[in-house]
C-alpha cells in the first residue's frame, strides 16, 4: 500500500474515532503514532491477510464497516438491543480491537524464491513481542488506557475477548467463565468478534 493510500484511510480511521466525540481521542491517536508504536504504518499480520504497510489500519477498518452493518442486522432483529450496542461503542472497539499490533513488527528485508525459482530480496517484516508482551485482547485494553481514551467496560471487554477461545490459556477455567460471562453481559462482545472474522475471512481473504 503507498502512503497517499494510508494517508486516506488513516484520516477515515479518525473522522470515525473523532465521530464518537469521547474524551481522549486526540491523545490516543498521538499515542498509536509515537515512534515505538506505528499503528498506521503496520501491516496486519506477516504471512496471512493484509502483509503490507498500512495492512493493520486498513483490517481495523474493515472491521468497522462490518461491524457497523452488523449492528443494524442486529438491532433490526433485536430493538431492544439498541442502547446496548451505541454506534460509538461499535466504532471504539472495533477500530481499537488490535492495537495490540502496533509495536511488534519490525520491517527487514528477506530472501525468497520469484517464479523462476531465482533468489531475490523483498521486504518483509520479523515478529518482536519485546516491547510489551501482553497477550493479544489484553494488550490491546491496556494500550487504549495508557492512550487516554475515556473507555466503557463493554468496549474493553469487547476488545479483551475478540479473540474468543482463541484467546484462553488451555485449562484456564477462571478465563473461560471470565469470556462467557463478558459475552452474556455484552452483546458488544459477539458483535465484535462476529465482525473481526468476517472481515478476516471474507472481505480479506
Ligand atoms: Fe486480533
Ligand atoms: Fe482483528
Amino acid at each position: 500500500m503507498d502512503l497517499s493510500e494510508i494517508k486516506l484511510l488513516r484520516q477515515e480511521f479518525e473522522t470515525l474515532l473523532r465521530s464518537t466525540g469521547r474524551e481522549g481521542v486526540d491523545d490516543l491517536i498521538d499515542y498509536l503514532d509515537d515512534g515505538k508504536n506505528r499503528f498506521f504504518n503496520a501491516p496486519a499480520s506477516v504471512n496471512h491477510h493484509l502483509n503490507t504497510d498500512g495492512g493493520l489500519l486498513q483490517h481495523s477498518l474493515n472491521v468497522c464497516h462490518a461491524a457497523l452493518k452488523l449492528r443494524e442486522l442486529a438491532i433490526a432483529e433485536r430493538p431492544d438491543l439498541e442502547d446496548a450496542l451505541s454506534r460509538d461503542s461499535v466504532i471504539i472497539a472495533s477500530l481499537l480491537h488490535d492495537i495490540c499490533k502496533a509495536d511488534i513488527y519490525k520491517p527487514v528485508r528477506k530472501r525468497r524464491k520469484d517464479a523462476n525459482g531465482l533468489l531475490v530480496e523483498v521486504d518483509s517484516y520479523d515478529i518482536d513481542y519485546s516491547n510489551f508482551p501482553m497477550g493479544h485482547g489484553e494488550k490491546s485494553a491496556m494500550m487504549v488506557l495508557w492512550g487516554g481514551l475515556d473507555i466503557t467496560q463493554e468496549e474493553l471487554l469487547a476488545i479483551r475477548w475478540h479473540m474468543t477461545a482463541w484467546d484462553l490459556p488451555y485449562q484456564s477455567l477462571e478465563l473461560t467463565r471470565s469470556l462467557n460471562t463478558a459475552r452474556d453481559m455484552h452483546p458488544l462482545c459477539s458483535l465484535i468478534q462476529l465482525a473481526d472474522n468476517f472481515a478476516a475471512n471474507i472481505m480479506e481473504a
